[in-house]
């Protein structure tokens, strides 16, 4: 057999073991189940990966909005080997520790806004999210304010897949997936304040615990907020006594062109969600952050054991790989770099709707992006979905996107990797063109 015999039976071999055994997050499954998996990707460098048969694509979206580094990255498998070696997992319940989790917990403090000094360390975004929603329902209760239970999401916000999470989650379709939610979850328009505090006026302040938003949401659509917004927000939740929690899952480390996206808005949350990018996904983590004012509280308040804990909050691996991810966005200048190829993929985004009729309203802040697909007759979504063949047809071309399909919308995102350079950028805008322009000439056949 030839070499690319042998790389076919092989490709051939593990299409057939993934449909049978291997279900899949956040996917069709009846369409895995028949068609299988279009990509089975082998090995990473920069902003690429190649498959099973030796196709290279350009990754537009760091896989899930996570690989912020680019992938590849030898420093950060040495270092989880080195402290695999020496420790790999310890517990971090009771009053044991490890030292890569005090130093990146001391180093979150140094790098985070503000006052937000105190992590806990979560395996993902989601927990990070049922974590908050925990830990700021047991602040009010041991401040004798035990009826602050509600929690005000955003629609179109996506906070993750616990029951918590989906039910802070603003996307019907999640919601629906499953019979019973989690109670005490209220959904407010992503970015009306009056909503906002209709909201509070109806349900009552005191009923309230927290608001949680995204700086940016992601998988409702890369939606931006307006200038403002995010001040009021922190000044009605002040008002109200309303903890401000904002899940900077996808946002923070650098992703919006600053290290964090509130600094944009020189906001500091109560609480901050991060995940993802803290280690670029080469190993799971997640942590919230508290201001240190609601740290000392919960301790000077504390009546026994913190009951909530994961056997891998703390993991020394974990937090060995994200110092060294964080040491890396530092030395390499990544934050200004998403900043600097953040305009670029905006000014190629404006220069696409101006010349592609089927292209409606483009949006980016750093490396974060979308652009909307819509009939320009009607100025509204097409009756059928167009952002899944642009991005069948960007596949076939070699470029990775996502697409959003759901509340009304028709929309491809983007989130490459922080280390694209100007090169790469013009390689994701050229693809993404003709596969724009492939779609809007079968619409016309
Ligand atoms: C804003 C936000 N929060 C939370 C989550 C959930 O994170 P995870 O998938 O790591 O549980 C996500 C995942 O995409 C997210 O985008």
């Amino acid at each position: 057999m030839s070499q690319n015999q042998v790389q076919d039976t092989l490709r051939d071999t593990l299409v057939e073991l993934d449909k049978r055994h291997f279900i899949h997050p956040t996917s069709s499954l009846k369409q895995q189940h028949t068609s299988g998996a279009p990509f089975i990707f082998t090995e990473g460098k920069g902003v690429y990966l190649t498959d099973i048969s030796g196709k290279k694509v350009l990754e537009g979206m760091s896989s899930l909005w996570n690989v912020n580094v680019g992938y590849g990255r030898k420093e950060l498998a040495e270092a989880a080997r080195e402290q695999m070696e020496k420790l790999a997992f310890t517990n971090s319940f009771s009053s044991f520790s490890n030292e890569p989790a005090i130093r990146l917990a001391a180093k979150l403090a140094q790098i985070t806004p503000g006052d937000l000094n105190a992590v806990f360390f979560t395996s993902g975004g989601s927990e990070s999210n049922d974590t908050a929603y925990k830990l700021v329902r047991h602040y009010w209760k041991l401040k004798g304010q035990p009826q602050k239970t509600k929690i005000i999401s955003r629609k179109k916000g996506y906070h993750g897949v616990n029951i918590g999470a989906t039910s802070a989650t603003g996307i019907s379709p999640f919601q629906e997936m499953t019979s019973s939610l989690a109670p005490d979850f209220l959904h407010v328009d992503p970015f009306s304040i009056e909503a906002l505090k209709e909201c509070i006026a109806r349900e009552g302040a005191d009923n309230i615990a927290a608001f949680v938003a995204e700086p940016v949401q992601g998988a409702g659509g890369v939606n931006i907020a307006p200038d403002g917004y995010f001040q009021e927000v922190r000044k009605i939740c002040d008002e109200h006594h309303i903890l401000f929690i904002a899940d900077e899952v996808i946002t923070g480390f650098g992703r919006t062109g600053k290290l964090f996206a509130c600094e944009h808005y020189n906001v500091v949350p109560d609480v901050m969600l991060l995940a993802k990018g803290i280690t670029s996904g080469y190993i799971q983590l997640g942590a919230v952050m508290l201001t240190e004012r609601i740290h000392k509280e919960l301790i000077d308040l504390s009546d026994g054991v913190l009951l909530h804990g994961y056997t891998y909050s703390g993991h020394a691996t974990a937090c060995a790989v994200a110092l060294k991810n964080i040491e890396i966005l530092e030395n390499e200048n990544l934050v200004e770099n998403a900043r600097l190829m953040g305009e670029e993929l905006l000014k190629g985004f404006k220069a696409i709707q101006a010349e592609i009729a089927i292209v409606g309203e483009v949006r980016g802040l750093g490396l974060i992006g979308a652009v909307e697909i819509i009939n320009p007759v009607t100025n509204s979504r097409f009756p059928t979905l167009l952002s899944p063949k642009v991005s069948a047809e960007a596949a076939n071309r070699g470029l990775i996107v996502r697409t959003v399909g759901f509340e009304g919308m028709d929309t491809v995102v983007f989130s490459p990797p922080l280390v694209i350079n100007k090169q790469e950028i013009t390689e994701l805008l050229s693809i993404l063109r003709d596969s724009l322009l492939a779609v809007q000439k079968n619409l016309a056949d």
